[in-house]
């Protein structure tokens, strides 16, 4: 089943403590939005990426996809304040896709078999996107004392891809912008709206380069796939 896939990749490099935008950070000497790229570049289901980008970054950006010899990008988004902003900035040019996958481009260990469950799941029931169960127990915390211990068994870590109808998806990033409601994922401007979003168990690998931690994991996990 084809694609299409836009990737938000317009943020800082705040969390990260970087002077600059954490994608561009190397892991054993690629950045890092270059290993999500080559992911879906693989894919012969993936029809086109559009990437959100900021604009005093793109000539960059486009400079390394070029020189990675990434065939599949198709244009570049301006990237916004929040990444909701981006990834409608996205899905504006991914007009003609049918079926289309939001995508961290933070997030460079995404399972081939994974996007493929995602994607047949959105064609069939409109919304999936991907996700881990909680490992850890989970507790609510005020002002430094439990409040509550949940209940872990239905809590999942949701993670990117998130695969959708594009139909579906923009109409509910539209109605989102003109009700000012701000998520954190795809999924939540859907839910909204009553269709319901299908979970897709995804792997721990799937994690999202954000503090300076994540660089010591990524590297372990581009040195045990070597193996
Ligand atoms: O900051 P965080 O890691 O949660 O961002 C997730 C993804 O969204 C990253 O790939 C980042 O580049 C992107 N993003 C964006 N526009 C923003 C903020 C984040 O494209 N304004």
């Amino acid at each position: 089943m084809k694609y299409t896939v836009v990737l938000p990749a317009a943020g800082s490099g705040k969390r990260m403590k970087a002077d600059r935008n954490k994608l561009l950070l190397e892991l054993s000497g690629k950045p890092i939005f270059i290993y999500t790229l080559e992911v879906f570049d693989r894919d012969p289901d993936c029809e086109g990426m559009w990437l959100a980008v900021k604009e005093d970054e793109r000539e960059l950006i486009e400079k390394y996809v070029e020189h990675y010899g990434i065939k599949k990008v198709k244009g570049y988004a301006a990237g916004g304040a929040e990444r909701q902003d981006s990834v409608r900035a996205g899905l504006e040019m991914a007009r003609q896709s049918e079926v289309v996958l939001v995508h961290d481009a933070a997030r460079p260990f995404i399972s081939p078999a994974v996007i493929r469950e995602l994607v047949e799941r959105a064609n069939e029931s409109g919304a999936a996107i991907a996700g881990v169960p909680v490992k850890d127990t989970i507790k609510k915390v005020r002002e430094g004392v439990i409040t509550e211990t949940v209940d872990r068994a239905e809590l999942w870590m949701i993670q990117t891809p998130q695969a959708f109808r594009y139909k579906l998806l923009m109409e509910a990033a539209q109605r989102a912008q003109a009700d000012g409601f701000l998520g954190t994922d795809e999924a939540m401007l859907v839910e909204r709206t009553g269709h319901p979003v299908q979970i897709v168990e995804s792997t721990y690998e799937n994690v999202k380069m954000t503090t300076p931690d994540d660089l010591i994991y990524g590297k372990a996990i581009l040195e045990s796939r070597l193996q």
